[in-house]
C-alpha cells in the first residue's frame, strides 16, 4: 500500500467541503491571542470564541487541518514520544465543525461514511467508544450506521469527556478506534482504550458546556460539533502500517537522520530516530510561527525539546550540531501545505544551529556529571532535587531530560526537591511570567445583546455608545459597548486610553483589550455607577493616540527599511507600539553596525520627507498576499484582511491605526539596538518631537564632553583618544613600578626565609603582583639554592595562590599537590605541574589559613 498523505488530507477536506463546510487555514501553532495556551493543542482552539458566543462564525460549518503541539498543560504526550509509534509532540489534526448547526447524527454518520466508504477502512477492525451517559450517540451509532452493537463501548469521563484545558468549551465525545494488530480474530473489547494495538484516531466532541475558572460546567447557548482526527495515525492506518514513523510524513526525516549519523533506524530499537524526527517537526513549526527559544514560558518548551533531541543525537554518536540539517528535509516534506516553513527556512536553521551550539558546550560535561550522580545513587532510588537542579542550572539540563536519563537507569527524580530549588532561585531572581492576566474573575452582567463591538476608531475619536455588558470589581469596571472609538490592543499596538462619561457618570479607561469580537474597556470609575447607565460618550485620549499613530506607521517604514539594508531574511519577530516609542524585534544574526543604523534612519526619514499618502483597503487574504503585502510571523489572519499601503515603499496586513501621510511622523531616530535572543535583535526608536528630544539629548551630552575636555566638537575624538592613550601608558608604568616593588618585597622574604633541611621556604602574601604565576616562576629561576615558594594575593575579591618548587626539590614536594590542598581551604580548585601550580577559590577571607595549610604540608615533606 502506498497512499500519499497529501491525498488523504485532500480527501478529508473535499469530503466536508462537499457537505457545505468552509475551509479555514490552520491557525499558528504558537498563538498570540490566548493567554491560557502556550501552544495550539487542538483544531478547535481558534474557534473557542465562537463556542463561547463571543464571536460570530463566518460560516456555520468549517473544515481544516491544524498544526498542534502537545507538550504542556492538560494535553501533554511528551513521555510517550518515540517510545511508542503514535504519540507526537507536533502533529496535524483534521477536523470538521458545526457552530450551532448540525449535531450528533450528522457528525457520526459522516465520519462513518468517510472512513468506510471513501477511505474504505476494514470495518472488522473498527471500534467506537461513547460517554457512558450518552444514550443518544449510542442509538445513532446502532441505528444510522452498520457498526455491530458489540463494537460500541461505553466509557467514563477520563476517556470520553473532552476538555480543551482547565477552563473552556467541553463536552462528551465519541471516539473511533482501529485495531492494527496482526491477528484480526484476536480482538477483544478489553483492548480498547487500553492496548497499543487499538489506535484511537478520531474524536467527535459534542461541545455543550463551558468549564469556568471555579471548575463548574455551564451550559453554552448553542450546541456545537468539534472533531479531530490524528492525521499521522490516519495515514498509517490507511497504509496498513503499525507505526506513524513508517509513513511519508516521517520517512524522509528518518532517512536523513540515518544518513547524518550512519546508524540505521533499527539502532537500539529506533527510539532516537523517532524522537529526533518528531522533535524537529515541533521545533521547525514553532519557529516558523514566531516562537523563540528562551528561558521561560513557551520559549523554554522549545529549548527543552531541542535539548532532548540533542541528547538523543549523542546516543547516535552525533557530537556536532545536526538538527539544523534536518530543516531542509522538513521543509521539502511539509512546505507545500505550510508555506511558512519554506519562507523561514534559513532563519529556522540558524536559530536551531545557535541553540545546538550553545547546549553542545555543556551537554557532554553534564552527561559526565549525571553519570557520577548515578554512581552515587542506589538502584531504584531517587536522584536528589539538588542534583537535578545542579544539572539544570549549571549544565542546562531541563528537568524532563534528567528524568528521561534517570528512567533509562531505573531511577526517579525528586521533583518536589527540584521545584524547591527552583522556587528559591525564582525568589532570588523575581522573574515575572508573560502569561499572567489581570482580568477580573467576576461575572458579566449583560444589559444589551450585541454580537460584537463596532470599532469606529479608524475615523472617529469619540462617539455615543450604548452599554452592552459590564463587570465590576471594587472601583474597577470592565465595560463592553455596542460601538467604540477605542482600539483594543493587537498587532503590537497598545490599547487606547480615554474616558467614558455621561451627565451622571465618569470613568477613566486605562486599557482596552479584545475578547473574541468584543472590545473591553478597563476602567476606574470616578463618578456614578455604571449599573444605571445605558449610554455614554466614549472618547479616546487624542494626543496619546496621535503619538501611537506616528509610531505605528514608522514601524512599517522601519520594517521595509530593515529589509532594504539588512536583507530579505529579516522578519518581524515581535513589536510594541505605544505613545512613547516603538520597539521592533527582528530576525537577524549580528549586531547592527552604526553604519547600518544610520542608513536605516536615513531611509525612514527619506520616506517621511516624501510625505506619502497612505491608503487602507480590505481584501481577501490571498489577493493581498499576491499583491505582495507583508504578513506577520505567527499572526492569525481571517479570509478578509486589512491592508495598509505606503505606496512605493511598504504594504502590510495590519489592523492598527496610522497617520494619513508619512510626513505626519515628522522625524525618526533609533534610540537603542540590542540582542533579544539568539538570532533576534531588538530595535527601539522614537518619532516626532520625541526624536527631536532624543537628538537634543545626544547633542547636550556632546556639549558636556566638550566642556569637560575644553575642546571643540571637531577635536573631541582626538582628545578622547589622547586620554585613552595616556591612561594606557600610565597603567603600564604603574604595573612596572609594582613589579619592582614586589621584587624588593620578595628579596626581603628570601633573605629572611627560614631554611628547613637545606631548602628555603618562602610563604607570604603580596598585594600588588599582576601575574602571580610568572612572578613565582621568575623567583624560582633566580634562586640558586633549593627553594619552595608559596605566595598568594587577592585580585578582584578572588584569592589566588601560586606554589613554585625548584627542580632539585620537586621529587619531595609536588607543587600541584600543594595547590590542591590549598584550594580546598579557598573553596575552589587548583592544579598545575610539579614545578609550578596555582589554586583559586571563592573565599578570600581564607587566604591566610590556606597559606598556613600549604606551609604545613610543605614542611612535612622536606
Ligand atoms: N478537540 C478534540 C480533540 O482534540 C476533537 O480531541
Amino acid at each position: 500500500m502506498n497512499i500519499p498523505s497529501s491525498l488523504i488530507r485532500k480527501q478529508f477536506i473535499d469530503f466536508f467541503k462537499a457537505k457545505q463546510h468552509t475551509f479555514i487555514k490552520s491557525a499558528p501553532v504558537a498563538p498570540n491571542d490566548d493567554p491560557t495556551l502556550l501552544f495550539t493543542n487542538a483544531g478547535m482552539n481558534q474557534f473557542k470564541p465562537i463556542f463561547l458566543d463571543q464571536q460570530k462564525p463566518t460560516s456555520p460549518r468549517a473544515v481544516n487541518y491544524q498544526k498542534c503541539i502537545r507538550v504542556s498543560g492538560k494535553h501533554n504526550d511528551l513521555e510517550e514520544v518515540g517510545v511508542d509509534d503514535y504519540h507526537h509532540t507536533f502533529f496535524e489534526m483534521l477536523g470538521n465543525w458545526s457552530f450551532g448547526d448540525y449535531y450528533k447524527e450528522d457528525a457520526i454518520t459522516w465520519a462513518w461514511e468517510l472512513i468506510t466508504k471513501v477511505w474504505k477502512m476494514d470495518k472488522r477492525r473498527l471500534w467506537v467508544s461513547i460517554y457512558k451517559e450518552d444514550e443518544e450517540s449510542k442509538t445513532i451509532w446502532l441505528e444510522k450506521t452498520d457498526i455491530p452493537e458489540n463494537r460500541v463501548l461505553k466509557f467514563g469521563k477520563k476517556d470520553n469527556f473532552w476538555e480543551m484545558g482547565d477552563t473552556g468549551p467541553c463536552g462528551p465525545c465519541t471516539e473511533i478506534h482501529y485495531y492494527v494488530g496482526d491477528d484480526i480474530s484476536g480482538q477483544s473489547s478489553k483492548g480498547v482504550n487500553c492496548e497499543d494495538d487499538y489506535r484511537e484516531f478520531w474524536n467527535l466532541v459534542f461541545i455543550q458546556y463551558n468549564r469556568d475558572s471555579n471548575g463548574s460546567l455551564n451550559d453554552l447557548p448553542n450546541k456545537h460539533v468539534d472533531t479531530g482526527a490524528g492525521f499521522e495515525r490516519v495515514v498509517s492506518i490507511m497504509n496498513l502500517k503499525k507505526s506513524n514513523y513508517e509513513t511519508d510524513l516521517f520517512v524522509p526525516l528518518i532517512e536523513e537522520i540515518e544518513k547524518i549519523s550512519g546508524k540505521s533506524k533499527d539502532f537500539e530499537s529506533g527510539v532516537a530516530h523517532r524522537v529526533i524526527s518528531d522533535h524537529i517537526r515541533m521545533l521547525g513549526f514553532s519557529l516558523a510561527d514566531g516562537a523563540i527559544p528562551g528561558s521561560d514560558g513557551r520559549g523554554y518548551v522549545l529549548r527543552r525539546i531541542l535539548r532532548r533531541a540533542s541528547r538523543f543525537g549523542r546516543t547516535l554518536g552525533l557530537k556536532d550540531p545536526f538538527l539544523y540539517k534536518l530543516v531542509e528535509v522538513l521543509s521539502d516534506t511539509m512546505g507545500e501545505f505550510y508555506a511558512e516553513l519554506e519562507d523561514n527556512k534559513d532563519y529556522i536553521k540558524k536559530i536551531i544551529l545557535k541553540e545546538e551550539e550553545s547546549f553542545g558546550l555543556t551537554l557532554d560535561k553534564g552527561l559526565e556529571v549525571f553519570s557520577s550522580i548515578v554512581k552515587d545513587t542506589h538502584e531504584k532510588d531517587e536522584i536528589s532535587g539538588q542534583n537535578a537542579f545542579k544539572l539544570y542550572d549549571t549544565y542546562g539540563f531541563p528537568l524532563d531530560l534528567t528524568e528521561l536519563l534517570a528512567r533509562e537507569k531505573n531511577l526517579t527524580v525528586d521533583r518536589a526537591g527540584f521545584e524547591f530549588c527552583m522556587d528559591e532561585q525564582r525568589a532570588r531572581g523575581k522573574k515575572s511570567s508573560k502569561f499572567s492576566s489581570n482580568k477580573s474573575t467576576k461575572d458579566w452582567i449583560e444589559v444589551l445583546k450585541v454580537a460584537h463591538s463596532d470599532f469606529l476608531g479608524y475615523e472617529e475619536e469619540s462617539c455615543l455608545s450604548k452599554v452592552a455588558m459590564f463587570r465590576l470589581d471594587g472601583g474597577k469596571a470592565e465595560i463592553v459597548l455596542d460601538q467604540t472609538p477605542f482600539y483594543a490592543e493587537s498587532g503590537g499596538q497598545v490599547g487606547d486610553k480615554g474616558v467614558l462619561r455621561s451627565d451622571t457618570f465618569y470613568a477613566n479607561v486605562f486599557d482596552t483589550q479584545k475578547t473574541g469580537d468584543k472590545i473591553i474597556h478597563f476602567c476606574i470609575v470616578k463618578k456614578g455607577d455604571i449599573r444605571s447607565q445605558t449610554e455614554v460618550i466614549s472618547e479616546i485620549d487624542h494626543i496619546r493616540r496621535n503619538n501611537i499613530k506616528l509610531n505605528h506607521t514608522a514601524t512599517h517604514l522601519l520594517h521595509s527599511a530593515l529589509k532594504e539594508v539588512l536583507g530579505k531574511h529579516v522578519q518581524q519577530a515581535g513589536s510594541l507600539v505605544d505613545e512613547d516609542k516603538l520597539r521592533f524585534d527582528l530576525t537577524h544574526y549580528e549586531k547592527l553596525s552604526q553604519e547600518e543604523i544610520s542608513m536605516i534612519e536615513m531611509i525612514v526619514n527619506r520616506e517621511i520627507l516624501k510625505n506619502i499618502l497612505l491608503s487602507t483597503d480590505t481584501k481577501s487574504f490571498d489577493d493581498a498576499k499576491s499583491e505582495g503585502a507583508q504578513a506577520l510571523f505567527g499572526e492569525k489572519y481571517g479570509d478578509l484582511v486589512r491592508v495598509v499601503d505606503i505606496p512605493g515603499f511598504s504594504m502590510e496586513l495590519c489592523g492598527g491605526t496610522h497617520v494619513s501621510r508619512t510626513g505626519d511622523i515628522g522625524s525618526f531616530k533609533i534610540s537603542k539596538e540590542s540582542s533579544l535572543a539568539s538570532g533576534i535583535r531588538r530595535i527601539e526608536a522614537v518619532t516626532g518631537l520625541m526624536a527631536v528630544e532624543r537628538a537634543n539629548e545626544v547633542s547636550s551630552q556632546i556639549n558636556d564632553l566638550k566642556n569637560v575636555l575644553s575642546c571643540s566638537s571637531d577635536s573631541l575624538l582626538i582628545e578622547i583618544n589622547n586620554l585613552i592613550h595616556s591612561n594606557k601608558s600610565y597603567l603600564k608604568e604603574i604595573s612596572r613600578l609594582r613589579r619592582i616593588e614586589d621584587r624588593q618585597k620578595v628579596k626581603i622574604m628570601v633573605d629572611g626565609a627560614e631554611e628547613i633541611n637545606g631548602c628555603k621556604v618562602i610563604v607570604g602574601s603580596l598585594e600588588q603582583t599582576e601575574n602571580l604565576k610568572s612572578f613565582g616562576q621568575d623567583c624560582i629561576d633566580q634562586s640558586k639554592s633549593p627553594t619552595i615558594l608559596l605566595i598568594g594575593n587577592i585580585k578582584d575579591k578572588a584569592p589566588l595562590v601560586v606554589c613554585a618548587v625548584s627542580n632539585d626539590m620537586v621529587k619531595k614536594v609536588n607543587a600541584a599537590e600543594i595547590a590542591k590542598s590549598v584550594s580546598k581551604v579557598l573553596g575552589g580548585g587548583g592544579g598545575g605541574k610539579p614545578g609550578i601550580a596555582t589554586a583559586g577559590g571563592r573565599k578570600p577571607e581564607a587566604l591566610d589559613e590556606a597559606l598556613k595549610v600549604g606551609y604545613n604540608e610543605i614542611i612535612s615533606r622536606i
